[in-house]
């Protein structure tokens, strides 16, 4: 008999991570059942709001492993403007997956292929009224889709309910182009809403504050499985 529960994956966003800490943050919340790394990267200029850059993930990356050193994949969200210049650095620094806002470049198509020539997943970030039209062209170029349920630039924000409607239009066209694309959330993902995004259509769901804030990592992300094993798809 297969296994037809779908796969979700957790993927705690550092952001509201103890930044003094951040390697043992990384390791206890792995420790704790994460399956994803969530890096948000935050420029002041793109986002009213300035955090951490290639350095820090290069620091990171010999932590994001299980015990078993089985490798946790280091997801970069960039929320910088320009973007190309950074990306290399963010490949030699460890990431695997880079995902940008489109509103961020120039020229789209060629920051989605410079990623993958990097090594690297290619990324493409919906703000709540950034439309899905950016995706016409490029599904072959894509591998994560990721849905902003809040304004980027802060955790611990409310998340916009019409994130919801987003995720299923995502998931049409992932399923339309019949490709392996990760759908991912970010902004305000919470054990009490879990099921319902999940249910939208997102696989890979990003939590920061709810994960970190009340201090039980593992009795979170379990309490979130615990959830995603409710989702009827
Ligand atoms: C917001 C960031 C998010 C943030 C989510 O711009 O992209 O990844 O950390 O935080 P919560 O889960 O607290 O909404
Ligand atoms: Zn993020």
């Amino acid at each position: 008999m297969p296994d037809m529960s779908p796969h979700f994956r957790i993927a705690p966003s550092i952001l509201s991570a103890d930044f003094a800490r951040l390697g043992e943050e990384v390791r206890a919340v792995i420790h704790a059942g994460a399956d994803v790394i969530h890096f948000d990267v935050m420029d002041n200029h793109y986002v009213p709001n300035l955090t951490i850059g290639p350095m820090v993930c290069a620091a990171l990356k010999p932590h994001a492993k299980r015990a078993d050193g089985t490798p946790i994949p280091i997801d970069v969200h960039l929320m910088v403007k320009p973007v190309d210049r950074i990306v290399p650095d963010f490949a030699q620094a460890g990431a695997n997956i880079i995902s940008f806002h489109p509103e961020a470049s120039d020229h789209v198509d060629r920051t989605l292929g410079l990623i993958r020539e990097q090594g690297c997943k290619a990324g493409l970030v919906f703000n709540p009224v950034t439309p899905l039209s950016y995706l016409d062209y490029v599904m072959d170029k894509v591998d994560l889709i990721l849905i902003m349920s809040v304004n980027p630039g802060f955790g611990g924000q409310k998340f916009i309910p019409e994130a919801l409607t987003k995720l299923r239009e995502a998931k049409r066209r992932i399923q339309d182009s019949g490709r392996d694309i990760w759908l991912e959330v970010d902004g305000g993902v919470r054990t009490d809403n879990i099921a319902a995004i999940a249910e939208a259509g997102a696989d890979t769901l990003v939590a920061g504050s709810a994960i970190f804030g009340p201090g039980d990592y593992a009795a979170t992300i379990s309490a979130m499985r615990a959830e995603l094993a409710k989702v009827k798809r």
